[in-house]
């Protein structure tokens, strides 16, 4: 079986990403958001996986946003719903995307899932669950991929790099920042993801996904096949 190939799409401008920053309250998020667009490949690759495929995104541990608003930016129209346990990041996420049609926010924990049948997306969110609610998330996950769309995960994965290393410094400074509540409960190795999505017939692959930083992310898409 062969891996699943990207949409085309257009990058957003800078000056579109400018105006989308603009709909945040206050400077420092407003940097955060501009910083992210601009320089975070997550979402040019998650775009790009979701251009591939028009579907519904359901987008567990959204955080303010931001993937709604890039695939806006990047006239990539499907319905999008976002979650995320955190009551502040949820208000923020509504009060910035007043202008994006089909998009909703919903504070709420990643389990139970809601029923759903498209993409999936979850963004730097797994390590922040214990080994046991990942396993969960996982399979609510896989069960909720539609034939022809992904589940696209990046999370940081355990290894012997450098990059791990350095990785659990910055997630003890996030940790003491509050940023994410509760902090880090469980970095994954790369098998404990790969096995159940392929065990569940899904065909995955992973890739890098640290762009400029010296953090140890990658990015895991899993495609449930369309029969032929
Ligand atoms: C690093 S942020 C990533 C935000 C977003 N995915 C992005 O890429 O911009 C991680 C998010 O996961 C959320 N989160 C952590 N544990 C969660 C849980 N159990 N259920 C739902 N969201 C959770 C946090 O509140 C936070 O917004």
């Amino acid at each position: 079986m062969s891996p699943a190939v990207d949409g085309e799409m257009t990058d957003p401008s800078r000056e579109s990403i400018g105006k989308i920053s603009s709909n945040f309250n206050g400077h420092w998020l407003q940097g955060y958001v501009r910083g992210k667009l601009r320089n975070d490949p997550v979402y040019a690759k998650s775009a790009a996986i979701i251009a591939a495929f028009p579907a519904p995104v359901l987008d567990i541990g959204c955080g303010p946003g931001l993937l709604a608003h890039y695939l806006n930016a990047c006239c990539i129209q499907v319905p999008y719903r976002g979650l995320d346990a955190d009551k502040r990041k949820i208000d923020s996420a509504r009060a910035a995307a007043t202008g994006l049609a089909n998009v909703c926010f919903e504070q709420a924990d990643c389990l139970p899932l809601p029923n759903w049948q498209g993409h999936v997306t979850m963004l730097d969110v797994l390590h922040y669950l214990d080994a046991e609610k990942q396993t969960l998330l996982l399979r609510a996950a896989i069960s909720r991929i539609a034939p022809g769309a992904s589940l696209t995960i990046r999370t940081v994965i355990r290894d012997r790099s450098w990059r791990f290393l350095v990785t659990r410094v910055e997630e003890a400074v996030i940790r003491g920042s509050r940023w994410i509540p509760g902090g880090v409960k469980h970095y994954p190795r790369i098998g404990e993801l790969m096995r159940p999505l392929e065990d569940a017939g899904l065909v995955a692959e992973t890739l890098p996904m640290f762009g400029h930083t010296p953090f140890n992310s990658h990015m895991i898409r899993a495609t449930r096949l369309q029969a032929s």
